[in-house]
């Protein structure tokens, strides 16, 4: 058999560890062969390929990024984009694709499956935000690497005595501010499943202040204020619609400067926390992945993705795993609340 595989939407630590058990397990157990395709839907979009074999995926375990690039191509957007995917399909002799994405990544193989694409997806995203599996690689990093920077602002803050905001990542979902801001010990965490007031945080970080302290703040980029209350961003969007956010945490700053009278300032986390070599956790679950994506070619079972329940590799349909988006449950909003202020 002859194998597709290529990495879509925003890189993550562990992709490359994905690519590496595919390639491993698919030509050792199933005697397969590969052929990469260059970042995301624009490689079969515009037949960009590149050779992916044993030798090509020696050493890349611990490596950050993708070997095969990235894009936040979307061929449905494009006129005969679906077309042009199979034409390419049939031109390279590929007989099932692998996609490794989140999910516009997914969604657009789900709707390639519906048209006869034989596809097996990987869910990725440092979000952790994909409704069909427990946690997706990328995450653990990410969280980490947030964690040992508000553990770094801490000590300056004090020193300072001034209040630091964090501005994480987190579109939709504040996963990776709620575990940062918990494993840093963080005394205000908003995330954009729960609308913030300026006032109540305001409080936070004076009472902060009273005890002595000084207040670290952790802001994921979708965070939104209750309506009204604050002005709020509209940014250019990308080929899915998706707004660029950024810019949360400097507003914050500047309110809370101005209604508390301490000085506030602002760090953007950004790529770094998408960079960089993957955690033990995250290079584990990425492997295993990628060993149940090639059975699942191997079985000839399509239109899947590999999913983590509790402990366990498991598939679940595309359309299924796309269908919902994983957002912070108010409930463990609530247990993180206690070590606000
Ligand atoms: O989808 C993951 C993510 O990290 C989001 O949290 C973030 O909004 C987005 O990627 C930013 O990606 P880029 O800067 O590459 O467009």
């Amino acid at each position: 058999m002859r194998v597709g595989v290529l990495t879509g939407g925003g890189d993550c630590p562990g992709l490359n560890a994905v690519i590496r058990a595919v390639v491993r397990k698919g030509a050792a157990v199933y005697g397969m062969d590969f052929v990469g395709f260059r970042d995301g839907w624009r490689g079969p979009l515009e037949d960009d390929t590149l050779e992916l074999g044993i030798d090509q995926v020696r050493g890349i375990l611990p490596r950050g990024g993708t070997i095969l690039g990235s894009s936040r191509t979307n061929p449905l957007r494009v006129e005969d984009g679906v077309d042009r995917i199979t034409a390419t399909l049939q031109r390279h002799s590929v007989d099932a694709l692998i996609a490794i994405g989140g999910e516009d990544t997914l969604g657009v193989a789900a709707q390639l499956h519906e048209a006869g694409v034989p596809v097996v997806g990987v869910p990725k995203t440092i979000d952790n935000d994909l409704g069909a599996t427990d946690y997706t690689f990328g995450f653990d990093t990410a969280v980490n690497i947030a964690m040992e920077a508000i553990d770094r602002l801490h000590t300056t803050a004090e020193s300072h005595h001034r209040a630091l905001i964090v501005e994480v990542m987190g579109r939709h979902a504040g996963w990776i501010a709620l575990h940062a801001g918990l494993a840093g010990g963080a005394n205000v965490i908003l995330i954009p499943e729960r609308p913030f007031d300026i006032a109540t945080v305001c409080e936070y970080v004076e009472h902060r202040f009273r005890t002595r302290y000084s207040p670290i703040l952790v802001v994921a980029e979708g965070a939104v204020p209750v309506e009204g209350t604050m002005a709020v961003h509209t940014g250019e969007t990308d080929s899915f619609g998706h707004v660029r956010l950024g810019g949360i945490g400097e507003r914050i700053a500047r309110e809370v400067e101005t209604r508390t009278g301490k000085e506030a300032r602002c760090t953007v986390l950004g790529h770094i926390q998408r960079g960089g070599t993957p955690t033990a956790y995250d290079r584990v679950l990425a492997t295993r992945f990628g060993l149940h994506a090639v059975d699942a070619v191997h079985d000839a079972d399509y239109g899947v993705m590999v999913a983590l329940r509790g402990t366990d590799i498991v598939r679940a349909r595309l359309s299924e795993g796309v269908a919902t988006l994983k957002t912070v449950p108010l409930e463990r909003y609530t247990e993180a609340e206690v070590f606000f202020g």
